[in-house]
C-alpha cells in the first residue's frame, strides 16, 4: 500500500485550513482500527484555534509541530469501560496510525506526538482541555498540507525477521 511507503512524519505545514470533510475523512479511518473486543476505547478532540494548540505544545515539549498546523488532533483514552484494559494503549496507536495514513492519501501530512504514558503531560493537557476523569490523553497529531518533502528510506531488515523460534 503505497501511502505506508509514502508517509513521514511532517513537522513543517503550509498556512492552508484543512477542509472540514476531510477532517471527518480523518476521523472516520481512526474510528476504523482494530481494537481489543472490539472495545473502540478512543474520542478525539479536534483542535484549530491557534491559542489551544500554542498552550497544548508549551504543556507537551515535544509537541511543537502543533504550533504552526491547522489542525490538532488529540487522541483520547475513554477508561471507563475497557473490556481488556490492558489493551488500551495498542487500540489508541492503532487508531493513531490509521490518521497518518489517512492524512497521506489525502495529500496531507502529520506527527504523532506521544502525551501516554508522561503522566506530567498527561496531567497538563488533561487540566488544559478540561477532560472529565474517565478520559485519559494519548497522543496529539499534528495535521497540515505539507511545507516539506521527502522520499522515505525502506526499513525493512531481514535481521529483524525470525521464523517458528527465535
Ligand atoms: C509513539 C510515538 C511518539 C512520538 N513522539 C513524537 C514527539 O513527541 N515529537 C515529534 O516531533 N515526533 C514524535 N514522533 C515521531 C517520530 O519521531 C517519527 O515517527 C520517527 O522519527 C520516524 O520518522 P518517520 O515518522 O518520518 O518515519 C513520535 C512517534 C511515535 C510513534
Amino acid at each position: 500500500m503505497k501511502e505506508i511507503f509514502n508517509r513521514f512524519s511532517v513537522r513543517r505545514f503550509e498556512d492552508k485550513p484543512i477542509p472540514d470533510e476531510l477532517v471527518v475523512s480523518l476521523l472516520k479511518a481512526a474510528m476504523q482500527a482494530p481494537s481489543a473486543g472490539n472495545q473502540q476505547p478512543w474520542e478525539f478532540l479536534v483542535v484549530t484555534k491557534a491559542e489551544t494548540r500554542a498552550k497544548i505544545a508549551e504543556i507537551c515539549q515535544y509537541s511543537k509541530p502543533l504550533i504552526g498546523a491547522p489542525l490538532g488532533i488529540v487522541v483520547l483514552a475513554d477508561t471507563s469501560k475497557l473490556r481488556f484494559p490492558e489493551c488500551l494503549q495498542q487500540d489508541l496507536g492503532a487508531a493513531s496510525e490509521n490518521i497518518l495514513l489517512e492524512a497521506v492519501h489525502l495529500g496531507l501530512g502529520g506527527v504523532w506526538m506521544a502525551i501516554m504514558d508522561f503522566k506530567p503531560l498527561m496531567a497538563g493537557v488533561k487540566e488544559y482541555l478540561k477532560l472529565p476523569p474517565h478520559i485519559e490523553p494519548f497522543a496529539t497529531i499534528a495535521l497540515g498540507y505539507p511545507a516539506e518533502k521527502k522520499t522515505p528510506q525502506l526499513r525493512y531488515s531481514e535481521a529483524k525477521v525470525h521464523y517458528e523460534k527465535y
